[in-house]
């Protein structure tokens, strides 16, 4: 059997990590200012983690949800404390897509209604709910939920939430804190609490998707708390586990349980609850929400100051984006290949930077030599 080609790939191979570094199958060293997708937030291999998953490994790895599991409402419990919504309640699967999918199904089952209010350029994930709610065509099968389904308004655009909302036939509007695949887009503060306001007032849950914004990144723990505003639930995956594959869904007390409704045969295992302590342990012990604010804010200054290179730069914390000029079109490649550096893309000529949270004042400094190298060359 091969495997069933869906991704375009580098021709490099990491076979070991640590921190922000990453090192490759010929030796290579690299600066990792992608973190696999947003993914690893308190470095690689970082030897809290590793020494609590191997701990569990010999003791229980998994036994199914229809047992007590005592890691679950440790992480709940943590997980509320230290993302401000205490009183939340926690429903815990295995990937950002599935979480968005659960969001769906609570909001439509306490509304009654199916239809979802998403934005342009919002990117929910790969099933077929949460691609129906992503504004990408071209990802989309037959198969996914028909364009009856779900409603695209633009950005920032309140007048057309409104008019949408008033036919109260939504289910739920879905956003993402920062809009990431889109190439870094920030919904802006005011339009954030006039959608808050709205949802409230038309009985519409706001869904929260902060999948790749979250955890601590933009420097708060959710994006949407920047701008004052809370969320009726919230989609949480990616740096969740730093690498271990968890999802989870953070529901207000508004909504009530009925056993039946959800579930997921892996969802909340005692490794991935494992995983889930290590990495909310590790951003408090770390003070690593202040680190992404203080090496964002160097990275983001430093970055301004290269307008003959650099565009459009923007985000929050160490969650930024930037397009390099025509005449350092090839600024990501050269970052990879001759300083090596691993940063994102999106589009052809946005760069993301999405580091794990850890990255430290000399990295920072290392990948701006490493711009400025480029650029005087
Ligand atoms: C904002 C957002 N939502 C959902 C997803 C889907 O997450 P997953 O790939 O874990 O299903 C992603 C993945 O990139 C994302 O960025």
């Amino acid at each position: 059997m091969h495997l069933f080609d869906v991704y375009p790939l580098l021709n490099i191979e990491p076979v070991s990590a640590s921190g922000c570094t990453v090192i490759d199958a010929q030796g290579v060293v690299y600066l990792d200012l992608y973190g696999g997708h947003a993914v690893i937030s308190i470095g690689h291999c970082h030897p809290h983690y590793v020494a609590r998953m191997e701990r569990q490994l010999r003791k229980i790895g998994f036994y199914s949800n229809s047992v007590q599991n005592s890691l679950q409402r440790e992480l709940a419990h943590k997980l509320g404390v230290l993302s401000g919504y205490p009183d939340y309640a926690l429903f815990l699967c295995n990937s950002g897509a599935e979480a968005n999918e659960n969001a769906f199904k609570l909001a439509a089952y306490k509304t009654g209604k199916s239809k979802v209010l998403s934005f342009s350029k919002a990117f929910h994930g790969r099933t077929a709910g949460a691609v129906a709610c992503t504004d990408k065509p071209s990802i989309r099968s037959p198969f996914s939920l028909g364009s009856d389904s779900v409603t695209f308004v633009p950005l920032n655009d309140i007048g057309a939430v409104e008019a949408a909302l008033a036919t109260q036939s939504y289910a739920a509007v879905i956003i993402e804190g920062i809009q990431g695949v889109a190439g870094i887009i920030t919904p802006e503060d005011k339009f954030m609490q006039e959608l808050r306001l709205l949802c409230t007032r038309t009985g519409t849950p706001l869904i929260l998707d902060e999948i790749q914004s979250g955890y601590g990144r933009t420097g708060a723990f959710f994006a949407h708390q920047l701008a004052g505003i809370q969320a009726d639930l919230i989609t949480v995956a990616k740096g969740m586990g730093n690498g271990f594959p968890v999802g989870g869904v953070l529901i207000s007390p508004d909504f009530v349980p009925v056993h039946g409704q959800l579930g997921a045969t892996f969802g909340g295992n005692h490794l991935a609850c494992t995983a889930a302590l290590a990495v909310l342990e590790v951003i408090e012990q770390e003070s690593l929400m202040e680190n992404a604010k203080i090496i964002g804010n160097y990275l983001f200054e430093q970055l301004s100051f290269m307008p003959h290179a650099v565009s459009g730069l923007r985000g929050r914390g160490l969650m930024m984006g930037f397009e390099a000029l025509p005449e350092y079109a090839t600024l990501k490649h050269d970052l990879l290949y001759k300083e090596r550096c691993f940063t994102g893309a999106s589009g052809s000529n946005t760069i993301r930077l999405l580091p794990p949270m850890c990255l430290t004042m000399a990295e920072a400094k290392q990948f701006i030599t490493s711009v400025h190298k480029i650029i005087n060359e």
